[in-house]
């Protein structure tokens, strides 16, 4: 029998495809009916690899999972798996760093610009007043050039932001736990205090993981210390803000406004504030969602049960678990 690789409910079926096209040879993969429910976990009895998408993999799932060898995180953020638990049993843990940050990049340019252009605005005028009344227009945007942007976390995906941002002829500030030379070097941006980095930006752009320390980075101390004209952007982990206060400071205009395409709790319940709010644009947290990036995401993650189901170890094992091996023949 062919080892099972069990896989999200959640994923698109072209993806589901990918990774059977990709494993055939050598596992079943299996894409799972729910989470956690009574079949589900029948299947994660016998699975060897598990590929979650944005499901907590804990104690209490590991429990069921004896053969368990890795859980292969389809994205980069890990903060929904317990790579201590996992470490504790012998399972890898591996994501796909690198491959998609110019994906989120992109994603975060374009609500920069929604933002800025009032693109949401501007589409529904031409839906339904434009022939109407020619001359009312909706107001003017703002150009990005000159501007300043500010961004939380100058890592992979920080820097493509950056980048990108400097072919617009932006001003970028960071803020980050190390300082980046290099970047500051080769691509001109400047490190700034957290403080003067809200203080001064026209956009301030989160690009952090998911950590106990950046745990609502944002609040309402720091919501209150951005310019009114400025915009939020969040493409990391909606808890790095805390989505109550920044649901008060773009109601009573703190800042101009916000693009987000991950949240508190996600799908987006419908009764959330959010929803109703006309100074937001959101997406529905799709950074990676593009035909080429999702096709490297498969690749990456199935090269990687590839080696672990041959006996080797991954490449791309979460920084906690860098250079460790599993004696993972035990389990089969
Ligand atoms: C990531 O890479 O973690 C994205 O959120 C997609 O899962």
């Amino acid at each position: 029998m062919k080892p099972k690789v069990v896989i999200s409910y959640g994923f698109r079926n072209e993806v589901i495809e990918q990774f059977k096209k990709r494993l055939s040879d050598i596992a079943e993969v299996i894409p799972l009916p729910e989470w956690m429910s009574s079949k589900s976990l029948q299947e994660i009895r016998n699975a060897e690899v598990l590929v979650p998408l944005h499901e907590f993999v804990g104690e209490a799932l590991l429990e069921h999972a004896p053969r368990l060898k890795a859980v292969s995180r389809f994205g980069v953020g890990y903060d929904r798996v317990d790579v201590e638990a996992c470490t504790r049993r012998g399972v890898y843990v591996t994501y796909t760093p690198g491959i998609l940050s110019h994906a989120v990049a992109e994603l975060t340019l374009a609500l920069m610009l929604c933002l800025s252009r009032r693109m949401m605005e501007a589409d529904r005028y031409v839906r339904t007043k434009w022939a109407m009344d020619g001359r009312t227009m909706i107001p003017l945007g703002n150009d990005l050039q000159g501007k300043i942007l500010g961004i939380i976390g100058l890592g992979r995906i920080g820097l493509e932001v950056a980048r990108r941002a400097k072919a617009f002829n932006m001003q970028v500030i960071y803020y980050d736990k190390l300082r980046r030379l290099e970047a500051e070097e080769n691509l001109g941006v400047k490190y700034v205090s957290l403080k003067h980095l809200l203080k001064t930006s026209d956009f301030v752009s989160l690009h952090v993981p998911l950590t106990p320390e950046t745990r609502h980075l944002i609040s309402e101390r720091e919501l209150r210390m951005m310019k009114k004209t400025a915009y939020l952007i969040n493409t990391s982990r909606g808890a790095v803000v805390d989505e109550k206060a920044l649901c008060r400071a773009l109601r009573e205009g703190w800042i101009a406004g916000a693009g987000l395409d991950v949240f508190y709790e996600e799908p987006v319940p419908l009764d959330n504030p959010l929803l109703k709010m006309e100074n937001v644009i959101l997406t529905p947290h799709m950074a990676t969602h593009t035909v080429e990036t999702r096709r490297l995401m498969v690749a990456t993650v199935t090269e990687d049960i590839r080696r672990v189901l041959s006996g080797e170890p991954p490449l791309n094992l979460v920084p906690e678990q860098k250079g460790k091996k599993f004696h993972i023949q035990d389990k089969n």
